[in-house]
């Protein structure tokens, strides 16, 4: 089938490429032309794995490319999606501008026939809406929403591998359409739930945040293990083994961060708010979340300096800036919101991460980076890590042992085999576990 996608950052272009990689012929469409040249020559511009490979394999085969001019990509579609970036406006709603300024753009070449797509994450609500601004304009086009789950760092896998494909539509036409675009995936198997738009768009933003309250959870229950000396990891393990329960999103660490969990559930939170139910659980979330940084910062400080708290002039070496592994991503990465507060203490940092340090030059201009683990823990204070990129769990502490000032390693995501680091003569403090 043919293909358009409006917006080629993360969602449009991982979306976008893997669709063809299934048979299609995809146009993704952005109007960042040296970004468009450059992605035409295959050329990323993020870091996820297996991402390169499939771009350049149906840029050769001719199903993929990139284009700065709408008008002529979506002459010939079938299905133009949409997938622009939603940010958080100020007072914690979903800022459909972008949203709203390629249905404008849209709307002027639209033909009866073709149908719009929503995969941008969208507060329910939103197809319907945008279904009626087109009819005020005397066009008929049917709009599917059709929400995204795919995770940063593990893109391609979930795409092509889902655990559900939720398509929202209000006419049989347009889920005809969507039933022959995922028609690869769902022969395989995968999951399909039709329902209505709003309910779809809804279904994305429960996901997320239920997901979301899983992590504040078990971070909570982090706490109390550190107080009545409990084991997290044993915990979860524990809890996970409970179907009803399920061991995903269960692991303890230094908050939720990125791109979409701290967005998606403000936005649910608001829009709660605007209806007149305001979400205990929303906003008890956020709250638990936001505190979970300072608690970092407050054990490391402890860690670093007793009673006194005084971490003016101590080095620290912080492996990790994105908000996981796997991306270059410093999006509301818990990580560099560390890293803040540790600044304001006056601490001396120096950073090392395998992906994400251009990225974070930008927004975290004051702290030193490193090219390496072992230059970024040169006479450190402490090693702290921050994001669980394999690279920090394959590492020989030991190699570093004689490098810095003081051994002593912080490890806010329980990455590393505590017996080992112990007898590498480290102290080691980790989450939920003594
Ligand atoms: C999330 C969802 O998992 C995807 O299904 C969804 O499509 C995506 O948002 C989106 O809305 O676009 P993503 O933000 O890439 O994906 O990352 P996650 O792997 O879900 O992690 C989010 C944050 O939670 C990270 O900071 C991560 O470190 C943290 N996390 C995750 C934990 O602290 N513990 C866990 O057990 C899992």
């Amino acid at each position: 089938m043919k293909i358009s996608f409006i917006g080629s950052g993360y969602v449009g272009l991982v979306s976008g490429a893997v669709l063809s990689e299934i048979g299609h012929e995809v146009t993704c469409i952005d109007n960042d032309a040296s970004k468009v040249a450059k992605l035409n020559m295959g050329k990323i511009p993020i870091y996820e794995p297996g991402l390169e490979e499939i771009v350049h394999n149906n840029l050769q085969n001719k199903r993929l490319n990139f284009q700065v001019d709408l008008q002529t990509s979506i002459k010939g579609r079938e299905a133009i999606f949409i997938a622009v970036s939603t940010p958080s406006a100020s007072d914690g709603s979903a800022d459909l501008s972008y949203v709203y300024a390629a249905i404008d753009q849209l709307k002027q070449e639209l033909l009866p026939d073709q149908i719009i797509v929503i995969k941008s994450t969208v507060p329910p609500g939103t197809g319907k809406n945008i279904q009626e601004y087109l009819q005020k304009m005397g066009l008929n086009n049917e709009v599917v929403s059709n929400p995204e789950f795919l995770r940063e760092g593990a893109a391609i896998a979930d795409f092509m591998n889902p655990d559900r494909i939720v398509i929202g539509a209000s006419a049989s036409h347009a889920a005809e359409i969507m039933k022959n675009i995922y028609k690869p995936l769902i022969d395989k198997g995968v999951k399909c739930v039709f329902t209505d738009n709003t309910t779809a768009e809804l279904i994305k933003y429960a996901s997320n945040s239920f997901l979301a309250v899983k992590i504040a959870f078990i971070n909570e229950m982090a706490n109390i293990c550190e107080d009545i000396n409990a084991n997290i990891e044993d915990l979860s393990y524990g809890i996970g083994l409970d179907t009803r329960i399920g061991n995903k999103h269960l692991k303890a660490g230094p908050g939720f961060g990125g791109s979409c969990f701290p967005k998606d559930i403000l936005a649910i939170a608001y829009m709660a708010k605007s209806l007149n139910e305001p979400s205990i659980i929303m906003e008890a979330t956020i709250a638990s979340n936001e505190k979970r940084k300072h608690l970092m910062v407050e054990k490391i400080v402890r860690a670093l300096d007793g009673q006194n708290c005084n971490i003016a002039n101590k080095t620290i070496c912080a492996l990790g800036l994105t908000f996981k592994a796997d991306t270059d991503d410093v999006r509301s990465s818990p990580a560099i919101e560390i890293l803040k507060l540790l600044l304001e203490r006056k601490a001396r940092i120096k950073a090392y991460d395998p992906a994400g340090s251009a990225n974070a030059k930008l927004i975290l201009p004051e702290i030193e980076y490193a090219a390496t683990i072992l230059d970024a823990a040169k006479d450190a204070n402490c090693i702290l890590i921050l994001t669980e990129w394999k690279e920090f769990s394959d590492f020989d502490y030991g190699d570093v042992a004689s490098l810095v000032k003081d051994k002593l390693i912080i490890d806010l995501r329980n990455i590393l085999d505590k017996n080992k680091i112990i007898k590498q003569g480290y102290r080691y403090i980790n989450i939920g576990i003594n």
